[in-house]
């Protein structure tokens, strides 16, 4: 069985007083499925410190594939691992389309927080001219088997991997729930038996009004949410979806 898990990616928004409010409101929370948040650097101590013993977990949005050193403006998985994080995103579609991560630097980036203790969270997905070229499945094999190769089965299987069509990243355009888990179910087939325990979440314009249905699929193992994170009523709505669904 497994537990689903309901992630919020702030992205770059907040400031220390917006988020003090956002964390407010999410006191009390009330789920079975596991909770995190993934705040900007800059103020995952403050987050750390304000969840601490609340259930809720933090994660980092980005992390270096370099381990210490000359990397200036880089943040290191042990660094993270140090003020209290437990899970980070590698491979988010907006640091691959914006800031030119490639699938190795992804892989490294794997491999460098699972070093550190941490749980990495692997996004992966398709562009819309990519799935309307039927590519889709290809493009995420191939996000998929650049991990596999570079840190092996077994280590991938004891990530989270997150499906995150870029299409629906935003544009308030989900994918349906058959489509989220044709793609899952063909992820955990890609994986084998070890994939069996790995949660893999969707991603995108996942709202409490959406959120029932995907986690109805077998597959949909819990979500990774942007906007719909940053109001607390609404990602406290799906986490309850989440509780009821799996
Ligand atoms: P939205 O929920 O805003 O579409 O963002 C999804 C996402 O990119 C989460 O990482």
């Amino acid at each position: 069985m497994r537990r689903p898990l309901v992630a919020g990616n702030w992205k770059m928004n907040g400031s220390r007083e917006a988020i003090d409010l956002l964390l407010d409101g999410l006191s009390g929370i009330s789920t079975t499925a596991e909770v995190a948040v993934f705040p900007p650097y800059v103020y995952l101590p403050q987050v750390v410190s304000t969840l601490c013993g609340s259930g809720i977990d933090v994660g980092a949005q980005n992390v270096s594939e370099y381990q210490a050193g000359a990397y200036t403006g880089e943040v290191a998985a042990d660094m993270l691992s140090d003020i209290g994080c437990r899970y980070v995103l590698v491979g988010h579609s907006e640091r691959r389309s914006l800031f030119g991560e490639k699938d190795r630097q992804v892989a490294e980036k794997f491999v460098a927080s699972q070093r550190s203790g941490l749980i990495p969270v692997l996004c992966v997905g398709e562009t819309l001219e990519q799935r309307a070229s039927g590519k889709t499945l290809a493009v995420i094999a191939a996000q998929l088997d650049a991990v596999l190769e570079r840190a092996g089965l077994e280590s991938v299987c004891n990530g989270v991997i997150a499906y995150e069509p870029v299409w629906a990243i935003g544009t308030g355009k989900t994918a349906t729930a058959e489509q989220a888990q044709e793609i899952h179910r063909e992820i955990r087939q890609q994986l084998g038996e070890p994939g069996m325990k790995t949660r893999i979440l969707y991603g995108g314009s996942v709202k409490a009004a959406n959120a029932a249905e995907l986690f109805a699929q077998q597959d949909v193992d819990g979500a990774l949410i942007g906007g719909a994170s940053l109001d607390s009523d609404e990602f406290r709505e799906i986490c309850k979806k989440a509780c009821v669904a799996n």
